[in-house]
């Protein structure tokens, strides 16, 4: 049950909304104030009375029942106290109910959201800055589609500029089929790297050449771009897999070859382009930002021409109600222009479009730097923490069975909860022994707690039931308000774009479980003590397994 939206439909303010009561509701940060709390401190502007008054005066017009025992009114604060069996069954019974779609919801029915992330370069491999763009987008992903939206997936693949007119020319010179064909894409990024380190005047002009005949259709130049783009595709997918994300559309830059035009058209017609130097560009002085460049001077388009077109095209077809934008904030600057010009353009939907702007992952040896050739490739930093994670695994535990693919779970979690741990926008520094370590906030962690409550229920023969009545004590109790907040933080998460949110909630669960369980006996307790530990054990292990789930992250049943 949702006792937020339980409290918001007792309490009636004037000219304030129903939705504003239920998203002040909170939980209070000491529970022996109360187990929710209604602040009112922001009535007190429409209300033209102090916060105490609020408070007082809301008390005496609330009337408990068998859901909310109590109410109280501290400092400005409406407290209330909730039947804890009332909760606890309630909770419980829902888990049970629902399980794995335990925290899903139909409020996003009906409503379509685009989300363009990981967005692959073709020919370059994935370094460490790619992971986060990836596992935030298909977390983002998993979640809007959890709460019912319809979902689609957008990998905005970077294929095209004249950087690929290079690469041919290096392959012509340099490459040969079979090496290429067995070397895959770290092949042809070599290829790009000697190009940039030996390229004379005559080769540069060959790549000019390549180029063009790439745009103008030419068959062998496009073979081999194709070729260069399947490599591309084969090995990312791979990385896809073990991190469990998926795309709907694959239209990159070069699908808008043919729908910048009428963009052009219509941002003359709307008096928006001006000429500057030879270049055709949208001012945005006025919006304090430097021009919007949309053709160079011989006539090219560029990045943020084709993304212009790429919002246009999906509103147009995939009707969206929120088209997202997961990329580095390095990229800040270009999507407030694109989305500016597309406002000034008239497209009332531009205000749609968020760029979810996430910080930079470096690693504890030296941040990663493509200049002085420190690249970390992503599939290294996967391979070495699914090896490390065998390590870890075995040391702990050496009976295990499966462990390769404990191993795996456990070491792809990790590279996976530790990008997402953390608030977006900050960066991050990336350090193994910290997302493998079985103590502190790690996927680890929270598996380990899940293998614990699996041990637990299999002893137990998986009994454990709801149990009618049952009064929870403090450290029981815990658990279940955790429990209970679970839809809420999956709402909160996708309305700040926020998996961190998840991950969190994660490890508190896995926290308040384990006090639980070291401090409460549960197979040695009796009657409806023990169903109801066991139930609540049962209850923790499906909201874990559903939380990470979102994440990407596979539980194993034993570590
Ligand atoms: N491929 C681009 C890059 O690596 C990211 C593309 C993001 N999406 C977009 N619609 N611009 O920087």
């Amino acid at each position: 049950m949702d006792y937020k939206n339980y409290i918001a439909e007792k309490i009636k303010i004037d000219g304030v909304s129903r939705e504003e009561i239920y998203s002040s509701v909170a939980l209070p940060p000491n529970s022996e104030m109360g187990d929710y709390a209604l602040p009112c401190f922001k009535f007190a502007k429409v209300l033209r009375k102090s916060p105490a008054v609020i408070a007082e005066e809301l008390k005496s017009g609330f009337a408990t029942d068998g859901v909310i025992s109590e109410v109280s009114a501290v400092n400005g604060y409406l407290n209330f106290k909730v039947n804890k069996a009332e909760l606890a069954k309630q909770v419980l019974g829902e888990i049970f109910k629902k399980g794995d779609k335990y925290g899903s919801s139909e409020c996003g029915k009906g409503k379509t959201v685009c989300i363009d992330y990981s967005s692959v370069n073709i020919a370059k491999p994935f370094h460490i800055g790619h992971l986060s763009t990836t596992v935030l987008g298909g977390a983002l992903y998993k979640l809007f589609g959890f709460l019912g939206y319809n979902v689609v997936g957008i990998n905005h693949l970077g294929d095209y500029g004249t950087q690929f007119g290079k690469l041919i020319c290096a392959y012509k010179h340099w490459g040969n089929r079979e090496e290429v064909e067995k070397g895959g894409i770290h092949a042809i990024n070599d290829l790009y790297v000697r190009f940039n380190n030996q390229a004379d005047e005559q080769m540069e002009a060959e790549a000019r050449e390549y180029f063009r005949l790439i745009e103008s259709g030419d068959k062998e130049a496009n073979e081999i771009f194709e070729w260069f783009k399947s490599l591309t595709l084969k090995y990312v997918q791979e990385i896809y897999d073990k991190l469990g994300v998926k795309f709907d559309s694959y239209a990159g830059e070069r699908f808008y070859t043919d729908k910048m035009q009428p963009v052009i058209d219509e941002l003359k017609s709307k008096n928006l382009l001006k000429e500057s130097e030879g270049a055709q560009i949208v001012d945005l002085e006025a919006y304090s930002m430097p021009p919007c460049l949309i053709l160079r001077s011989d006539g090219a388009s560029l990045y943020a021409t084709r993304d212009l077109a790429a919002a246009i095209y999906r509103k147009n077809t995939y009707n969206f109600d929120k088209c997202l934008y997961v990329v580095a904030y390095q990229q800040n600057l270009h999507f407030k222009q694109v989305f500016k010009v597309l406002e000034l353009m008239g497209k009332e939907w531009a205000k749609d479009l968020v760029h979810v702007a996430y910080g930079m992952v470096s690693l504890e040896d030296g941040a990663m730097s493509t200049r002085k050739g420190k690249v970390v490739w992503l599939e290294d930093v996967i391979n070495k923490c699914v090896e490390k994670a065998y390590a870890v695994v075995t040391e702990k535990n050496p009976d295990l069975e499966n462990k390769r693919e404990i191993a795996e779970k456990v070491g792809l979690g990790a590279v996976i909860f530790g990008a997402l741990y953390n608030n977006k926008i900050k960066d991050i520094v990336f350090s193994y022994d910290k997302v493998l370590s079985f103590e502190g906030e790690t996927s680890v962690y929270v598996q380990y707690t899940c293998a614990r409550a699996n041990s637990v229920l299999s002893k137990a023969g998986n009994s454990g039931c709801v149990v009618e009545g049952y009064e929870p004590n403090a450290l029981e109790f815990e658990v279940v308000k955790q429990l209970a907040s679970f839809p809420d933080t999956l709402k909160e998460a996708a309305d700040k774009y926020e998996p961190c949110y998840i991950a969190r909630f994660a490890v508190d669960l896995a926290q308040k479980f384990n006090k639980f369980y070291i401090d409460c006996k549960i197979l040695n307790a009796e009657g409806d003590t023990k169903q109801f530990r066991l139930a609540l054990t049962k209850a923790v292990l499906q909201t874990l397994k559903n939380a990470l789930a979102i994440l990407g992250i596979g539980v194993p049943d034993k570590m």
